[in-house]
């Protein structure tokens, strides 16, 4: 089996873990959550894409704060069922794959959110052409990936320069991601025209710390995610 489904199908198996255990975890509830939500900012009457859905954490946000349209879409079908399930009829759920090319028109979205799943995709300028086609004109593009410094240490990385595919594990699942240095995300980013407005580099909530203070002081002192915003603009060219 291809990496590419093997990937899927361990996310078919993670979904049920995302739809019921997840909104509470720490690196997710009290760490990078909070940390999207500030990057994202307002989102009334905007129409945005949730890219990497999941069981729709980041889909039942965007409709609870006002967004004008939302789109959520996920290539595994259970993450999408569990997203159905969330939001019902309140946003189009679709299994779309993000390593191909999207079925929406040029320029329809004001904003792509995409949580956690940008390191999954095979080729990141591909994708991010993508988004640049279907994102307006200063459309922002926010999202969050593995900081390239944890993947560069935790993996113990020979050449942290090299693209390379690794594999993890969550809840005893096997994940495939890729490690790209800042140079390779930034290139892509640069490459697409998305001029970058601001990076994150987020620290652990209080929440965090009366939960888990072993793993808080180790976020406080070593990366773990990575947060970008970017408009999509000429001024890059
Ligand atoms: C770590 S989860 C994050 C889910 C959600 N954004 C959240 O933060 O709760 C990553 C998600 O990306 C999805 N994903 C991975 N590769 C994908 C691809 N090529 N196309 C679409 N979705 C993909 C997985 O199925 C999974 O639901």
């Amino acid at each position: 089996m291809k990496i590419h489904e093997k990937l899927k199908k361990s996310y078919d198996i993670l979904s049920k873990h995302y739809e019921f255990d997840v909104d509470t975890k720490t690196f997710n509830a009290y760490y990078e959550r909070p940390a999207m939500i500030k990057a994202i900012g307002k989102i009334k009457n905007l129409r945005v894409l949730d890219a990497g859905c999941g069981a729709g954490y980041y889909t039942k946000w965007l409709i609870d704060n006002n967004a004008k349209e939302v789109v959520a879409i996920d290539f595994s079908k259970k993450m999408v069922e569990a997203t159905k399930r969330k939001v019902e009829n309140k946003a189009h759920v679709l299994e779309l794959d993000l390593n191909a090319k999207l079925p929406f028109n040029n320029n329809y979205f004001d904003m792509i959110v995409s949580a956690l799943t940008l390191h999954y995709v095979k080729d990141l300028n591909f994708t991010l052409s993508e988004f640049k086609r279907v994102l307006k004109e200063n459309g922002v593009l926010i999202f969050s990936i593995n900081h390239p410094i944890m993947t560069y240490l935790y993996f113990s990385l020979e050449n942290y320069f090299e693209e390379i595919l690794l594999e993890d594990l969550i809840n005893k699942v096997p994940v495939y991601f890729y490690h790209r240095s800042f140079d390779t995300i930034f290139d892509a980013l640069y490459n697409n025209n998305f001029f970058v407005v601001n990076m994150y580099e987020p620290k652990p909530t209080k929440d965090f710390l009366k939960m888990d203070e072993k793993n808080y002081k180790k976020l406080m002192k070593k990366p773990n995610f990575l947060i970008i915003k970017a408009i999509k603009s000429n001024v890059t060219k």
